[in-house]
C-alpha cells in the first residue's frame, strides 16, 4: 500500500522533536491528576459504599447502561476533552495530536481534565476512532486546519495488504497504559469509557483519504464496487472485535462505537453496509465479555430508528436531530438511550441549559437515559457551561420529576 501522507507525517517527528521536553511534560501531566486522585480516592471510598446496606455499588453509569434503575440520568460529553478548555489547549498547541493521543502521560492528563473540572459520570480515554488504523496498516494523521488524513484504502489489492490485529499490547502499546491508570485515577467514582469507530464509519475515512462532506470516493465504490467494501467492513470488523475486548481487558467498563457517518446512509444501506458489522463486532465482544455494556452512537439515527431497533447494543446514542421521544416510541420502554441535546445550547445562559436538559431527559422518558449532547463539544463553548450541563443532570432526580413518562 502507497503511503501517501507519511511524508508530511508529523507524529513520527513530534515524537522525536519532543523526546528532550517530554520528561517535563510528563511531570506535569501526572503530578496533578495524582494529587486529585489522593483526595478523590478517600472520597471514592465513601461513594461506593452504599449507606443502608454497606454494598458496594458501581458508578451511576456503568449501572444505567446496563439498563438498571437509577435515580438520575448519568451524564457526560462527547468530545468532553478537546480545544473548548484553556488546559487542553496548553497541550494542543505545542503537540500534535497523534503524539498526545499515544503518549500515556498525556492521553491521561487530557481524559482527566474535563473530569477535574466538571465531575461527568463518565471519562472517556483521550483516543480517536483512527488510532488503530496504523496497526492495520492504514497511517493517518489529524493536520491542524484541515483534520483526520488517512492513506487510502480503495481496491481489493489495498484490502488485501491489510495487518491484523492480533496482538494489541505491541501494536498499539498506550492503550493499556493509558486505560489502566486512568480506571485508577477515577477510582470507582465515575465510569471508565473506551470506544471505536463503527466499519462503516472507519471504511469510509480511509476510503476517502480525509473528511470528505459527501463521501463521493466511497459512495462510488459502494455502488459499483460493493465486494470491495464489504471485504474492507469485513477485515475492519473483526480487528475492532479484538480491539474493544483489549480495550475491556485494560480497564474499559463501558465502549462506544461511534457510527458517525451512518448520516450517509440510506436505511437500506444501513442495513446492509453499516448493521451487520457492526453487530458482529457485538457479538465478538459478548461472547467474551458478557458483562460489558456497548453504546451504539448512530449520527444520522433519524429516519432509522426501526432499524436501530434491530441492533443489539444495550444503549442506542442519537444526535441532536433525532427526536428523543419518537425514538423512545419506536426503541420501545426498555432500551437505555443516550443523547441528544444541540451542543449549541451550550452556549446559552444555565437558565436555557437547565431548560434544555429537563425537556431532553423528559423526552427520553424519565428513566433509562444516559444524558449526553448530541454531537461533541464545539470549540469556543464556555467551559463552565459544560459544568451547568452536569449540574443540571445531577439535579434531575427521577423522584422529583415524576414517574416514568415511558
Ligand atoms: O473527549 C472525547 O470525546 C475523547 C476523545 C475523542 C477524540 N475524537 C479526540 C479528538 C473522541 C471520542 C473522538 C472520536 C472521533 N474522531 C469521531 C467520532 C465522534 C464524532 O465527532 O462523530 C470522529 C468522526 C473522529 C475523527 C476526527 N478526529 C475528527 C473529525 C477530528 C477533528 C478534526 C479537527 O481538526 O477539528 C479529529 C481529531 C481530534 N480527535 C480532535 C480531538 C479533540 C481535535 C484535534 C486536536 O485535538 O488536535
Amino acid at each position: 500500500m502507497m503511503m501517501t501522507t507519511r511524508a508530511s507525517a508529523p507524529p513520527a517527528r513530534g515524537i522525536r522533536a519532543t523526546t528532550t521536553k517530554r520528561s517535563a511534560t510528563v511531570k506535569t501531566a501526572t503530578m496533578a491528576p495524582r494529587g486529585a486522585g489522593a483526595t478523590a480516592r478517600a472520597r471514592g471510598a465513601l461513594a461506593r459504599v452504599d449507606a443502608a446496606n454497606g454494598e458496594a455499588k458501581d458508578p451511576i453509569l456503568l449501572r444505567a447502561a446496563r439498563g438498571e434503575d437509577v435515580e438520575r440520568p448519568p451524564v457526560w460529553l462527547m468530545r468532553q476533552a478537546g480545544r473548548y478548555m484553556a488546559e487542553f489547549r496548553a497541550y494542543s498547541t505545542k503537540y500534535g495530536f497523534r503524539y498526545r493521543s499515544e503518549t500515556p502521560e498525556i492521553a491521561i492528563e487530557l481524559s482527566m481534565q474535563p473530569w477535574r473540572a466538571f465531575k461527568p459520570d463518565g471519562v472517556i480515554m483521550f483516543s480517536d476512532i483512527l488510532t488503530p488504523l496504523p496497526a492495520l496498516g492504514i497511517e493517518f494523521d489529524v493536520v491542524k486546519g484541515k483534520g483526520p488524513v488517512v492513506e487510502p484504502v480503495r481496491t481489493m489489492a489495498d484490502v488485501n495488504a491489510m495487518k491484523q490485529l492480533d496482538d494489541p499490547d505491541s501494536q498499539l502499546p498506550f492503550v493499556r497504559e493509558t486505560l489502566s491508570t486512568l480506571r485508577k485515577e477515577i477510582d470507582g467514582q465515575s465510569t471508565m469509557l473506551g470506544f471505536v469507530g463503527s466499519p462503516w464509519t472507519l471504511a469510509a475515512y480511509a476510503m476517502e483519504g480525509s473528511s470528505d462532506r459527501h463521501l463521493m470516493t466511497t459512495k462510488q465504490i459502494m455502488t459499483q464496487d460493493p465486494e470491495t467494501l464489504h471485504a474492507f467492513l469485513s477485515k475492519l470488523a473483526d480487528a475492532l472485535g479484538v480491539y474493544v475486548c483489549h480495550q475491556i481487558d485494560s480497564g474499559a467498563q463501558v465502549v462506544q462505537i461511534f457510527d458517525s457517518w451512518a448520516h450517509h446512509l440510506s436505511p437500506q444501506q444501513f442495513l446492509e453496509f453499516s448493521h451487520p458489522y457492526n453487530e458482529r463486532i457485538i457479538a465478538y465482544v459478548k461472547e467474551r465479555h458478557p458483562e460489558t455494556p456497548l453504546i451504539f452512537h448512530a449520527n444520522g439515527g433519524v429516519g432509522k430508528l426501526h432499524e436501530l431497533k434491530k441492533s443489539t447494543a444495550d444503549v442506542i446514542g442519537l444526535d441532536w436531530n433525532t427526536s428523543m421521544s419518537e425514538a423512545r416510541a419506536i426503541l420501545g420502554p426498555d432500551r437505555v438511550l443516550q443523547g441528544n441535546m444541540d451542543p449549541m445550547y451550550l452556549f446559552a445562559s444555565p437558565d436555557r441549559i437547565r431548560e434544555e436538559v429537563a425537556k431532553n431527559v423528559k423526552d427520553a422518558g424519565n428513566g433509562k437515559h444516559i444524558l449526553n449532547v448530541g454531537h461533541g463539544v464545539a470549540q469556543g463553548t464556555p467551559e463552565e457551561n459544560v459544568g451547568h450541563f452536569c449540574d443540571a443532570a445531577r439535579a434531575s432526580l427521577y423522584a422529583e420529576v415524576g414517574a416514568p413518562a415511558r
